[in-house]
């Protein structure tokens, strides 16, 4: 089931990828294609190629590749369906009434509704006589009414059965109840029960104003203090953050990074909106990058405790490396943001906009506490802090802001400018070598099948293998030779499986007078397209002429007509010497 092919190619005729992926990703132009950081893992130096030919992307870097529709489907976090219903939305298309399979999409939207039903049932309870406790406690921490209600926070009461109760009163079903991660199912089998309860309730909600998960956090001391919706078909923790909706609304390209919830919100109440939080876990690359979607700059603002300076230390290149700008904001005595707003009473919105301001960026925050290890009034002491300093600097990649930091120190301890100057600068070459290293050696893996898991039968048949895949190419490119193709090498000729599915999938299209590859993102897994989009693009101009095409022809016939070890040993002597037979009739 699928959409129709004649709608599946105007809405990409009508979502130009270059179009569509530039409003993520900024692009230059390399050849007849366009380059750039990939979105999808992060990098220095692009790996991402548009290749505006045949309206494909793919990453060297990461192995990710695709159409218009997988690349939505990546971005923004979408099924097959809702990727090409938010595309038709985009270019102004009509759907077509029915025909396709969106199962997984009707699931998807159930879980949102019925997520949005809780977090309905939980602040309707917070307000009313039940949810006295929970009330009671947002009070205590400070939170306003308006507050309250801004984030639609709520209670659990401590029933087991409540919302579940409500939600299938709503209509929903109990496998859809758990798919939310909202209901729990019995160990005996025997119906479900609520996943929270006797917490306050903390919705999580994402940019497109959908909720998305809850977390939430129990009122005593008792462990574990928060509990969250673990993952489910519309939520994955590591990929999402508290807060986004209100801080994208805030118009400002500046984030302001917390730990948790409570802080959140207590920034959010001295009146900054741009606030956001992780969900409980260390802070992720693909959060960095959702959040390089959003903004250009993030100020760290972790506890002051120990764990909270690891966390930043752990964040800073994290961050640098999403390509975001940083500062860190130091809490003083030990305070978490959301206690220190509240220590100032009607001054915390002043006092933390100074704390704000006055918060340097990752090089000062990071050659501070290198201060702070060493006694730089001592000959020893000043020695190793500028060799500490240095590979800090050495870091920075605008030759300007080097100098800046590089003037300052050589002031600061009376120390020769150009003895700095050389030490960052060796390290900073060493640094660069060992990274584009890296980079390459991840390239080439992923260019070699070392590490691959979706064509795994490669490394047994590399030669039948390499053929089947060129012709695969070969034939998705010249669609003009199916039939000479066709009759030449039937699929069963094919050793390798993953490449007799896509060359059965890609000759029936094209018999059918289809594109071959208008549907892909519906017919195959996305890993097993990006494989496809992978072997495209790597294939060069000489391996697509028709005399490369019945050299693959050949391999894959003399291949085919060979036996493994195993199969030999297995044979009669009779039936060895049918084959030998075989073999030699077909060289002549
Ligand atoms: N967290 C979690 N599970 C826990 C503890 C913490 O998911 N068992 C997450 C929550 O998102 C929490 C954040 O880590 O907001 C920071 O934890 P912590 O500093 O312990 O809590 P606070 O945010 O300070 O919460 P509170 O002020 O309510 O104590
Ligand atoms: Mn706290």
């Amino acid at each position: 089931m699928a959409f129709p092919e004649s709608f599946l190619q105007e809405l990409k005729a009508r979502n130009d990828i270059t179009e569509i992926v530039s409003s993520y990703v900024s692009l230059k132009r390399r050849g007849r294609n366009m380059v750039g950081l990939c979105p999808f893992h992060s990098e220095k130096t692009p790996s991402f190629n548009i290749y505006t030919e045949n309206g494909s992307f793919y990453c060297f870097g990461c192995g990710v590749g695709g159409d218009v529709i997988s690349f939505i489907m990546k971005i923004e976090n979408l099924d097959y369906v809702e990727a090409v219903k938010f595309l038709a939305q985009r270019a102004g298309m009509e759907l077509p009434d029915s025909g396709y399979d969106d199962s997984m999409s009707k699931l998807r939207r159930r879980v949102f509704e019925a997520n949005r039903e809780a977090a309905r049932f939980y602040y309707a309870t917070l307000i009313s006589p039940k949810g006295a406790k929970g009330l009671e406690y947002f009070r205590g921490r400070c939170l306003s009414d308006k507050t309250i209600r801004r984030f639609g926070l709520g209670f659990a009461d401590d029933d087991w059965s409540s919302l579940c109760n409500h939600l299938k009163q709503k209509g929903f079903s109990e496998n859809e109840i758990v798919a939310a991660n909202l209901g729990v199912k019995r160990r005996n089998g025997n119906g479900i029960y609520d996943r929270f309860t006797n917490r306050v309730i903390f919705p999580i909600i994402d940019v497109r104003g959908n909720v998305i998960a809850f977390g939430g956090r129990i009122m005593t001391d008792e462990k574990p203090k928060y509990l969250n919706t673990s993952d489910t078909p519309v939520f994955k923790k590591s990929a999402n953050l508290f807060s986004l909706n209100n801080a994208k609304s805030s118009g400002s390209r500046t984030l302001i990074l917390c730990e948790g919830y409570m802080d959140v919100i207590a920034v959010n109440q001295a009146g900054f909106q741009n606030a956001v939080a992780t969900l409980g876990t260390a802070l992720t690359v693909e959060q960095a990058l959702l959040m390089k979607r959003y903004a250009d700059e993030v100020i760290i603002c972790y506890d002051a405790d120990e764990a909270g300076q690891k966390a930043t230390a752990r964040a800073i290149p994290i961050l640098r490396n999403a390509g975001l700008d940083i500062r860190v904001l130091t809490v003083p005595n030990g305070k978490d943001p959301d206690e220190f707003i509240r220590s100032h009473g009607a001054d915390g919105a002043t006092a933390f906009k100074l704390l704000i301001d006055k918060s340097g960026n990752d090089i000062e925050y990071r050659l501070n506490k290198l201060k702070s290890k060493y006694n730089v009034e001592l000959a020893d002491g000043k020695v190793s802090f500028l060799k500490d300093a240095s590979k800090v600097i050495a870091t920075i990649s605008s030759p300007i802001e080097r100098d800046v930091y590089i003037s300052k120190l050589s002031s600061e301890l009376s120390v020769d400018k150009n003895a700095i100057v050389k030490q960052v600068n060796s390290i900073a070459r060493r640094n660069g070598k060992e990274e584009y290293k890296k980079e390459i050696t991840n390239i080439q893996k992923n260019l070699s099948r070392q590490t691959d898991k979706i064509d795994t039968e490669h490394h047994k048949k590399p030669r039948s293998s390499s053929a089947e895949e060129s012709l695969v190419v070969f034939l998705i490119n010249n669609p003009d030779y199916a039939k000479i193709i066709s009759d030449a090498v039937s699929p069963d000729k094919f050793q390798n499986t993953l490449m007799r599915r896509y060359y059965t999938y890609v000759l029936d299209r094209i018999n059918n007078g289809l594109d071959p590859l208008t549907n892909i993102a519906a017919d195959f897994t996305s890993d097993e397209a990006s494989y496809l989009y992978r072997i495209m693009s790597r294939s060069v101009k000489s391996a697509s002429t028709e005399s490369a095409m019945y050299e693959y022809i050949n391999v894959i016939n003399e291949e085919s007509q060979k036996l493994s070890n195993k199969d030999i040993a297995d044979m009669s002597s009779e039936q060895i010497n049918d084959y030998l037979k075989k073999i030699r009739k077909n060289k002549q």
